[in-house]
């Protein structure tokens, strides 16, 4: 018999929900984006995200269910991200989770935000499994974790302070981008020089897992600043490739580092900023001439979704890692944090 997980994603600006079977197969994952929502305001406004979330949940749950084609009675466990994110968008998939929990008598899941993007390539490839170096880059979170087995996790370090994604999206903020901006710098960059300008790759060789952002986007700010003052114009295109050039560097020198350090087969790429065809690219070489396997999910599972939820919830109920309807919002959770 096969094991059915319904999962539920709410923590920032996506309403979804998933069907997945024995933890690899997705037989459904119905994502309500909030981008128009929010893009007027260049970013995500956690009031309006809260209210958007409670309008589209339940019809999210049903089409999920209704595309898997089953029931309720059919779901063997429903997994909801509790946190980290936004308290209020949080709020409403767990609400929803327990009541479904305990409608259908099922067991509930609390699941980690970054463990669900950690797991997502794991429905892409099916020969993929721990242990591995997982690197997830989003518009919240930069991290590079050590899975050693599917319980057990090592966080190796993290962003100080901006997050890729985010570094992204002000930079494309910047530049006259609409939000979210990474895939606008990236569609610029394409056809810019990534070596016009030389930005500053912070924390790089010294031989950490940390990572900093915040000075790499001041020096995109300033460079700007200082040409529109001297009447210079440069090329939007060429700040754009020389700025992801900065970032894919440094994330592939630290995940390189990791792997080495771990002496783990692979490196696994996870968060919306994996959807970025340059740092998938790169990665995939140096990983390939230093000895290393290297995986990413498809592009759909790189922003937030429920079937990554789901995928980490399985494994959650495999370890008996059940929650109770206690379960709450942790909005600032941390990696391997307490339910
Ligand atoms: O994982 P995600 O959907 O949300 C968080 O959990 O944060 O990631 C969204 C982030 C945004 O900052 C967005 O600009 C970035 O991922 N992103 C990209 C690309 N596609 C999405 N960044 C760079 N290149 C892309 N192609
Ligand atoms: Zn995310």
């Amino acid at each position: 018999m096969s094991v059915l997980v319904l999962g539920l994603e709410t923590s920032c600006d996506e309403t979804s929900a998933a069907v997945i079977e024995d933890g690899r197969k997705i037989r459904s994952n119905i994502i309500a984006s909030q981008i128009p929502v929010h893009q007027k305001y260049g970013g995500v406004v956690p009031e309006l995200a809260s209210r958007r979330h409670v309008e589209d949940v339940i019809p999210v749950i049903d089409q999920a269910l209704s595309v898997a084609g089953v029931g309720l009675a059919d779901l063997d466990a429903v997994g909801v991200t509790y946190g980290p994110g936004l308290v209020g968008a949080l709020l409403v998939g767990v609400a929803a989770a327990k009541a479904l929990s305990f409608a259908a008598s099922i067991p509930l899941i609390g699941v980690h935000h970054l463990e669900g993007h950690m797991f997502a390539p794991l429905l892409t490839h099916p020969e993929l499994a721990p242990p591995f170096v997982g690197l997830i880059v989003s518009g919240g979170h930069t991290s590079l974790v050590h899975v050693r087995d599917y319980s057990s996790f090592q966080l190796l370090g993290q962003t100080r302070d901006d997050a890729a994604g985010e570094a992204f999206d002000k930079v494309a903020r910047v530049l006259g981008l609409p939000y979210p901006g990474g895939p606008h710098v990236e569609a610029l960059a394409r056809s810019g020089n990534p070596t016009a300008i030389r930005f500053p790759r912070s924390f790089a060789g010294d031989g950490t897992f940390e990572f900093s952002f915040s000075g790499l986007k001041s020096a995109v700010i300033n460079v700007l600043h200082t040409a529109s003052q001297r009447g210079e114009t440069l090329v939007a295109a060429d700040v754009a490739a020389s700025f992801q050039a900065a970032v894919v560097d440094i994330l592939a020198e630290k995940a390189l580092q990791a792997l080495q350090q771990c002496k783990v087969p692979s490196l696994v790429l996870s968060g919306g900023v994996a959807a970025n065809s340059c740092l998938r690219n790169e990665l995939e070489r140096r990983c390939q001439s230093a000895g290393f396997r290297f995986y990413s999910p498809d592009t759909v599972l790189c922003t937030d979704n429920a079937a990554m939820i789901g995928c980490r919830a399985y494994y959650q109920l495999q370890a008996g890692d059940i929650a109770d309807l206690r379960l709450n919002a942790i909005p600032s959770l941390p990696l391997g944090g307490k339910r």
